[in-house]
């Protein structure tokens, strides 16, 4: 009995403060408390993915279409993108005769200024201040502004005030005026673009072209009818690049045409000092063959592969960059700017 008693008290002794060390943290004081859930939340809330752009696209999709949309226009220019999910994961809201579509979507129009009418998406981080335009790329269920969307616009619409808005909708066959009104309803102070473009399933094969063109339409000539597209040769081959509507941009424009005897560097850009541009810059985590960045405020670089990790200011990018490696060749290379 004696042998069991010791055995006992060996065993709380020597494991139980270690097992309770391991399960129990140490205890953070309320002001630690709070900063480390604030910390995890935010970990739990989704960002935009960030190229340095002031553009940001924003897409809801259930069935894929919305989601092939925004990934053919993120194919044609460089902007920040984010998904908005709905909290809860994996329902159907076509099932039953489109039952939960249809019950989320007579929600809202029941109560559209209620908060509680609209389904809970995933939390969304954002800095508004970084963007000067927001494309929204969204379904349309019922005539009306897919609900998961709406829900977006109902919590952010406000801070899109100001901003130009440029909204892309996809539907079977049903015209898009009442999603157009959700847009207006939902961003009330949006400089809202007057042409959406309107995408039908069937479409969705051709969403590069038509999201290309409605883009450029839109967004890359200036008020002035300036083009903002330039003509970049090298190694006898012509490679069209959009300048970005930014004081860099129109700045370099200005210095158009320009030949510049560029450097090779790392197997995946060229680089030429002694340009001087107002410079905006920004962590780039990842660049690609195309990019056209400023580099300290003073020098032009042409990325050809694939780069990152370090603070640029966008210029402008290659839209098609097929043989532009080849162009550009293994050694230094003179590279011709000049305005389309
Ligand atoms: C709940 C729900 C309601 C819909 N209502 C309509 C409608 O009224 N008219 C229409 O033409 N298409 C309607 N659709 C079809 C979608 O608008 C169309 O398939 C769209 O391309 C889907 O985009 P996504 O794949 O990004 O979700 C509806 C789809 C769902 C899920």
């Amino acid at each position: 009995m004696k042998r069991i008693l010791f055995l006992l008290a060996f065993v709380s002794l020597t494991f139980l403060p270690l097992a309770s060390c391991s399960a129990d943290p140490l205890p953070l004081d309320p002001e630690e408390k709070e900063e480390h859930e604030k910390e995890q939340e935010q970990g739990k809330k989704e960002k935009p993915e960030k190229t340095g752009s002031r553009t940001l696209l924003v897409w809801y999709s259930f069935t894929g279409n919305s989601a092939a949309i925004a990934a053919a226009l993120r194919s044609h220019i460089t902007v920040d993108a984010l998904e908005i999910k709905p909290a809860i994961e994996g329902l159907d809201y076509s099932a039953n005769n489109y039952a939960i579509g249809s019950s989320l979507i007579a929600a809202i129009r029941g109560n559209p200024s209620e908060a509680s009418s609209y389904p809970t998406i995933k939390e969304v981080e954002i800095e508004f201040d970084e963007y000067d335009t927001v494309i929204i790329v969204t379904p349309l269920w019922w005539s009306q502004m897919a609900a998961p969307m709406q829900s977006f616009l109902f919590r952010y619409g406000g801070d899109m005030a100001g901003k130009t808005i440029g909204l892309i909708v996809t539907s079977a066959s049903s015209g898009i005026s009442g999603v157009e009104q959700d847009a207006k309803r939902l961003i009330p102070q949006g400089n809202i673009l007057a042409e959406s473009l309107w995408i039908r399933s069937a479409e969705v094969s051709d969403a590069p072209g038509l999201t290309s063109a409605w883009y450029d339409r839109l967004f890359t000539s200036n008020n002035d009818n300036t083009s903002m597209k330039v003509t970049i040769t090298a190694g006898g081959k012509a490679f069209t690049a959009d300048i970005e509507d930014s004081e860099t941009g129109r700045a370099f424009l200005d210095k158009l045409p320009l030949t510049l005897d560029m450097s090779e560097l790392n197997g995946n850009e060229k680089y030429c000092y002694g340009l001087s541009l107002p410079r905006n810059d920004r962590h780039f985590d990842r660049l690609e063959a195309g990019d056209l960045m400023l580099y300290s405020g003073n020098c032009i670089v042409l990325f050809y592969g694939a780069a990152g990790g370090y603070s640029y200011t966008r210029i402008g990018k290659i839209t098609d960059t097929a043989g532009l490696a080849s162009s550009l060749g293994s050694g230094n290379v003179s590279v011709k700017f000049e305005r389309h």
